[in-house]
């Protein structure tokens, strides 16, 4: 009985301590729930069962426009909130969370970085090859590669009466983002299929004798899970750095598929470090090509292995996850599909995508998927400076976790009327508010690298694809439905179960 007495003692200490902290908690002038004051538990829940960002949204709603959804995290869902937590001038660097996308050889990259300054010169090293301008030397591979998955669509609908469009997007993008990358397709179109290979928690490639075949279909096992496996990682950011140590399977697995694709980018860019010194004249130019060139102003080759890592997997899910569901939501609706395929049926045959840029309503269409099926809807997390920031009115001490989610963003009914509906034509003549609200490529000095890489992507692959199987229809084969497309959202969304089934034809 009395050896009781001292634990419960010390627990009630604990508690008591808990919560005079969360009465003084400098968010408490922060509208929010009650017990968001005192722990960060419930979101944890919610952002392990895939659901936070739905779950925060429900918060705004009942909370308003800026809620404290921990007892140091602040989510705003106003535009004036996140231009001020995204700013283009004097930002605010990314929080904490970052750290986990650290790269496998640990060096920095454009995309995890939290130092203003590094950023900004990793940023304007990277920029110019990944400009609009630029990418016009690349759009051939794209339309090459759009080509192949939209004829292996066919294929397989023909085949099997239904093909996986989230598949061969998949495949589609990894291509176009390995080619230009690393200057080498992963040629997962031609061989259609991953192979999935069992890893064991120290089964790191270097010794693992693998073949390069096998080397790039692991990579892509890795990529398709990925949107998992950094649920554990932002979840579990301690466990994972010891799970180097202590085979615990989900953690160290977490762990080694970082380490096997980091493993993989420096061994792609050591290869093509050899092509350039074997041609140093006439290389086949990639993104990264002029930070080999010793003669401007260069990066490590450690940031660049990190960098490309970077590029994969941003690249990657996010355009085959957008694909994915644009074929969907049009594929849906007769009347948008009719307007959609009649649009690129018109086109002349040996367009560009500079024609593309000129369609109303595939650009229409691209805009309205990316609203309501963003693929990264998540939070965006953003430290406030030691002197503390007044944002919407309410003062958010220095060291703040201030976010905002694209996810909410885009579903204020009063900027988008019947948020949940996909209506491409509300883009026809859209409002400030729309365009400014509209952020699934993030905000600010930190907006997407890749974003026009990844419109150029979306404008051919739809295009293509409505071109060549206009009729193309939702299937039921399989049990496909509606509940396999619904959202799981960690930092990436994807539909919950892995697959989308359509009858190209
Ligand atoms: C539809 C496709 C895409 C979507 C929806 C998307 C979305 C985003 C978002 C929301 C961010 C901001 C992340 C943050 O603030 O934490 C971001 C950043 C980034 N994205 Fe994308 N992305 C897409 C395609 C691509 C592609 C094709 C690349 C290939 C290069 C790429 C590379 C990057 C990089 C490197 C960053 C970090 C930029 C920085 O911090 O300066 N993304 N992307």
């Amino acid at each position: 009985m009395y050896i009781l007495v001292l634990p419960l003692l010390l627990l009630g200490l604990w508690l008591l301590a808990i919560f005079i902290q969360g009465l003084r908690n400098p968010l408490s002038h922060v509208p929010g729930p009650w017990y968001s004051k005192w722990t960060s538990m419930v979101l944890m829940y919610h952002w392990l069962r895939g659901r936070r960002a739905s779950y925060v949204n429900c918060l705004h709603e009942t909370h308003g426009k800026v809620v404290r959804i921990s007892p140091s995290e602040v989510d705003f869902a106003s535009i004036s909130g996140a231009k001020r937590v995204h700013a283009f001038v004097r930002p605010f660097p990314k929080a904490r969370m970052y750290d986990t996308f650290r790269s496998a050889n640990g060096a920095v990259n454009v995309f995890g970085t939290r130092d203003v300054d590094v950023h900004a010169r990793h940023r304007r090293l990277l920029s110019s090859a990944i400009s609009e301008a630029s990418l016009k030397n690349v759009e051939h591979i794209v339309h090459q590669r759009a080509e192949l998955a939209v004829e292996k669509i066919g294929l397989e609908t023909k085949q099997g009466g239904a093909a996986d469009v989230m598949k061969w997007w998949l495949y589609f993008s990894t291509d176009v983002i390995g080619e230009l990358t690393f200057g080498d397709s992963f040629r997962m179109l031609e061989q259609g299929k991953v192979r999935t290979i069992s890893i064991y928690w120290n089964t790191l490639w270097p010794s693992s004798g693998m073949s390069l075949i096998h080397r790039k279909n692991q990579y892509v096992h890795d990529l398709q899970n990925l949107a998992q496996r950094v649920r554990i990682r932002i979840a579990f950011p301690n466990i994972i750095k010891l799970a180097s140590y202590i085979p615990l399977p989900l953690f160290t697995e977490a762990y080694a598929s970082v380490q096997r694709m980091g493993s993989y980018a420096e061994q792609s860019i050591h290869r093509y470090e050899n092509i350039i010194a074997a041609q140093p004249n006439n290389p086949k130019p990639t993104l990264f090509t002029k930070l080999f060139n010793v003669n401007e102003e260069t990066m490590p080759k450690a940031n660049i292995v990190a960098n490309a890592q970077a590029y994969i997997t941003a690249g990657s899910d996010t355009t085959a996850h957008t694909l994915t569901y644009l074929v969907w939501a049009v594929c849906r609706e007769p009347s948008i599909r009719a307007r959609l395929a009649k649009e690129v049926a018109d086109l002349p045959d040996r367009y560009q995508d500079e024609d593309l840029k000129a369609l109303p309503f595939l650009n229409q269409v691209i805009q309205e998927t990316l609203r309501l099926y963003a693929a990264a809807p998540a939070h965006l997390p953003r430290e406030v400076p030691p002197a503390g920031s007044e944002i919407d009115g309410y003062w958010m001490p220095g060291g703040t976790d201030v976010q905002t989610q694209a996810y909410s963003m885009h579903r204020d009914p009063i900027v988008y009327p019947a948020p949940e509906q996909f209506n491409p034509s509300r883009w026809e003549a859209p409002s400030k508010d729309m365009k400014d609200a509209w952020m699934p490529f993030g905000g600010g000095a930190r907006v997407c690298i890749g974003l026009h890489l990844a419109l150029m992507e979306l404008r051919i692959a739809t295009t293509k694809l409505f071109r060549m199987h206009p009729n193309a229809r939702v299937s039921t084969l399989r049990g496909f439905c509606d509940d396999d497309m619904e959202q799981v959202i960690y930092f990436l969304m994807y539909p919950k179960n892995k697959r989308c089934l359509i009858q190209a034809s």
